[in-house]
């Protein structure tokens, strides 16, 4: 009886899966805000109920109400907060994406530290691909930084990768993409550094293993207070990925990255990102990037 009663109170979206409430997006939302640091207004409940139904469904849950008591519960915690934070993440990418940024990369940015620094050289060269997502951005560094190495002897590099979201740093690692995912790879890259897949019915590629091994994924959460590294990185791209945060955690952020680059440092951000106004050692040298003073 106890249970219709309960059916009878559960509403369900027009598409029918079950609504989540104002009140409840609320502590979704401030949840995924101080964890992650992304803003979630009003305007993204219904992004959220649809991407979580989902996960409901998979679930077997009904209601939102059973959702988030399962969440904050300890099994929950353990189990169902990493899929939570992942459900609040947009992780949009593409090899290449920005294409002027890789320009910029091997004509300016990399002969001016080869030069004054002799990364690369004296030591291997140091890139940090924050916020990654599914790998295309350090799968492409990785391929620019590989042609550097045919034409400079001796030319070495590290690259890491990071991101929060545990769904797409499985896929990095896999390294398996649909074939068109891999059209804005240059000719002579994908002959070198692409395989494809022998099923024609759905074309896919996988990135070579000589090119997976240069690039070390870990999960880092950017929220966090210190991020473990010293004063030591050449390069930094962070593009696409603090424009989801507010202006103080913009900063927080901002300030930490720039503590791990050495003076000198070359600091990548996305093309809609702007730093005007904020109090950083940064100078300008191109559009959206940006060396550490010193
Ligand atoms: C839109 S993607 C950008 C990917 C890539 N940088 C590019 O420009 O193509 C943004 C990525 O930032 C990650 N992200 C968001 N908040 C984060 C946080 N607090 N710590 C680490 N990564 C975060 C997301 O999971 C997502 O994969």
């Amino acid at each position: 009886m106890a249970q219709n009663a309960s059916n009878a109170c559960a509403e369900s979206t027009l598409a029918g899966g079950p609504v989540l409430s104002p009140r409840l997006f609320e502590k979704f939302s401030r949840f995924v805000t101080t964890q992650l640091g992304i803003k979630m207004p009003a305007s993204k409940r219904t992004m959220l109920q649809s991407r979580l139904q989902k996960r409901l469904r998979q679930l077997r849950l009904r209601t939102f109400e059973e959702y988030y008591d399962f969440v904050f519960s300890e099994e929950g915690r353990r189990q169902e907060l990493s899929h939570l934070l992942d459900t609040a993440t947009t992780n949009k990418t593409d090899f290449y994406r920005e294409p002027r940024h890789y320009e910029v990369l091997t004509q300016t940015v990399l002969p001016d530290l080869i030069r004054h620094t002799g990364a690369g050289l004296r030591r291997p060269l140091k890139v940090w691909s924050a916020g990654c997502s599914t790998g295309a951005e350090p799968y492409t560094l990785a391929m620019e930084l590989s042609e550097m190495a045919t034409r400079i002897d001796g030319f070495k590099f590290q690259i890491l990768a990071t991101d929060i979201c545990t769904r797409v740093l499985g896929v990095a690692y896999n390294a398996v993409y649909e074939e068109r995912e891999a059209h804005p790879v240059p000719m002579v890259c994908k002959k070198k550094y692409l395989l494809r897949s022998k099923d024609r019915n759905r074309p896919r590629i996988r990135i070579a293993p000589d090119l997976r091994r240069l690039v070390e994924f870990r999960q880092l959460n950017l929220m966090d207070p210190d991020y473990g590294m010293p004063a030591a990185l050449d390069i930094i791209f962070c593009r696409n990925v603090i424009i989801y945060f507010d202006r103080p955690t913009q900063f927080g952020v901002l300030s930490r990255l720039c503590r791990c680059l050495k003076p000198g440092g070359f600091l990548f951000m996305g093309h809609s990102e702007t730093l005007n106004g904020f109090d950083l050692p940064l100078r300008a040298v191109a559009s959206t990037v940006y060396r550490k003073l010193g």
